[in-house]
């Protein structure tokens, strides 16, 4: 046979297959709406959309246009929208549906990320991450991150008149991560790493298209080598692990490569430490910071709950002696000042949301959502439905008093189900303690009062919320 033959034959073989699967799907109804250009779709309007802030507008006209459930293209892929408790709870836990990342998110961390792994390879590698980050755990490491915490105040905060909150707290959360996480230290190392992790990220959620020009082919570049000195990082730690018998719980690297299987082999691959080492990176970096600078700038606007959270950090500044580190106990009193994180989470999720993909075709409110098709959720269509939060645009701290009132998928700046951030415990004590330390040295004053944001997809302040700042006298 000759190429053209097989290559009719091919094709031939492929015009009856899709006409199969026309006739089978045509008896389900697709969601209404459209998907727009191959490749792009509706991804830059809504690329744009969020960086006006207008993203919930955007998503918001479209259910008003096509209803609850639509379809739409996003980053290259067939893509169905849908928002609610009952959606969430769908899309967080049924077994039908698979985790999936836009391609460019995959490309920059390495495929063998937690988000990329499903089943037992998911259980596997999330509790390997998990025995760090659990709660028993970190809670050792209060007083670590409260002595850098004070080193990062020391050094930018104290004796400046006015400071830009947003990139501080992207410093200081980074830095956080490589101290505690990664066991790298304040260095030249660390500086390098910083500025290629910068590069990296900006294309993250991008359309993908690998020309020398794009966004994209950037971030790559810079995820290429950021992933060979991590590589070279995680080297170093084996090395000290087996020759100078370092503590595994030193760091959440020295702890992957502790983990052994019964047989006595590494739990986790050196790739995939590698790959998971660059999500949490990601993770754990984009949005605590982000958590941070609003409470900053509610505490600025809202004076309520400022006296407030003023009070409760005082109370505990004033039971610890002058030096003396905080520890889980004290972060145990501060509840009212984590119902202000909560509460600021629910008004701005750092993560606006996600995808998944169907694992086949799945009936799903009266429609057919096709196998290999992209699930997209959004945090804030949920967090601003007033059937589950009352006066949704108001600030109320008093919603989160009685957790078990919230019903189940409704705060969803954490996502959920199986997947939900294992991250929260570090955000919560990385939270509190910055917090603790602001109020409790400084007061400050907003220097724009627009409140304006944008989204880059991370939200981002006017101007990175540049505030005046006066030191107080120490207690
Ligand atoms: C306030 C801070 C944080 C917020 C709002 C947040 C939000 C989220 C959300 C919404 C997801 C789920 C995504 C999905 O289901 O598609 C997630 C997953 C994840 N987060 Fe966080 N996160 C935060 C902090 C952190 C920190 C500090 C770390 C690490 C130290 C971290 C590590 C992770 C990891 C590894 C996953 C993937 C889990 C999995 O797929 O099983 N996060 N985060
Ligand atoms: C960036 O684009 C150039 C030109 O197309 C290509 O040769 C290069 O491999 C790309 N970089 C990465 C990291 O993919
Ligand atoms: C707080 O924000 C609201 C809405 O943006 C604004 O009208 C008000 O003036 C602000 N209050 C303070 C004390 O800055
Ligand atoms: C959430 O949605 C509301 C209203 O739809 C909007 O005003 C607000 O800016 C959104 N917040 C974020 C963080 O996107
Ligand atoms: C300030 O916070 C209080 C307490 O949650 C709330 O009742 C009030 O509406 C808030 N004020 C503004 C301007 O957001």
């Amino acid at each position: 046979m000759t190429m053209s033959t097989i290559f009719t034959l091919l094709l031939f073989l492929l015009c009856v297959f899709f006409l199969l699967v026309k006739r089978r799907r045509s008896s389900q109804r697709l969601p209404p709406g459209s998907l727009g250009f191959p490749l792009i779709g509706q991804s830059l309007c809504l690329l744009r959309a969020m960086r006006a802030n207008t993203a919930e507008r955007w998503l918001e006209e479209r259910v008003r246009k096509y209803g609850p459930i639509s379809k739409l293209s996003l980053f290259g892929k067939p893509t169905v929208f849908i928002y609610g408790q009952a959606a969430n709870k769908f899309l967080f836990t049924s077994s039908t549906i698979g985790n999936q990342q836009v391609h460019s998110v995959k490309m920059i961390l390495g495929e063998r990320n937690l988000l990329e792994l499903s089943g037992e390879d998911h259980k596997r590698v999330r509790s390997a991450i998990v025995s760090f980050l659990k709660p028993e755990c970190l809670k050792q490491y209060v007083g670590k991150m409260d002595e850098e915490i004070g080193k990062h105040l020391q050094m930018h905060w104290e004796g400046k008149q006015e400071v830009k909150v947003l990139p501080l707290m992207k410093t200081l959360t980074f830095n956080l991560i490589c101290s505690l996480l990664f066991g790298l230290e304040h260095g030249a190392r660390r500086d390098q790493f910083v500025e290629y992790f910068q590069e990296m990220i900006e294309g993250m959620w991008s359309i993908p298209v690998n020309l020398p020009f794009t966004r994209y082919n950037r971030s790559l570049q810079a995820s290429a080598k950021v992933q060979k000195m991590v590589t070279a990082l995680i080297r170093d730690k084996r090395v000290e692990l087996e020759q100078k018998g370092t503590s595994s719980n030193q760091d959440l690297i020295t702890c992957l490569l502790s983990l052994r299987k019964e047989d006595n082999k590494e739990v986790m691959s050196e790739n995939e430490i590698v790959h998971n080492i660059m999500l949490v990176m990601v993770a754990g970096h984009d949005t605590s910071s982000i958590v941070i600078t609003f409470f900053v700038q509610i505490l600025a606007n809202n004076s309520t709950v400022y006296a407030a959270v003023l009070q409760e950090q005082e109370e505990i500044a004033k039971s610890k002696s002058p030096g003396e580190l905080l520890t889980w106990e004290d972060l145990s009193k501060m509840k009212y000042s984590w119902r202000v994180a909560m509460e600021t989470m629910r008004m701005f999720p750092p993560i606006f949301g996600g995808f998944r993909k169907t694992l086949k075709d799945i009936e799903y409110g009266g429609y057919l959502i096709p196998k290999g098709w992209q699930v997209f959720w959004a945090a804030n269509m949920t967090h601003m439905d007033t059937s589950i939060f009352q006066e949704p645009t108001k600030f109320k701290p008093a919603r989160f008093e009685n957790q078990a009132s919230i019903p189940p998928y409704c705060f969803v700046a954490f996502g959920g189900g199986p997947r939900i951030c294992p991250g929260y415990e570090f955000a919560r004590i990385e939270t509190l303690v910055t917090i603790h330390y602001l109020v409790t040295r400084f007061s400050w004053k907003l220097c724009c009062n627009d409140n304006f944001f944008s989204r880059d997809p991370t939200p981002v302040p006017t101007q990175g919320l540049p505030i005046k700042i006066m030191s107080k006298k120490l207690l």
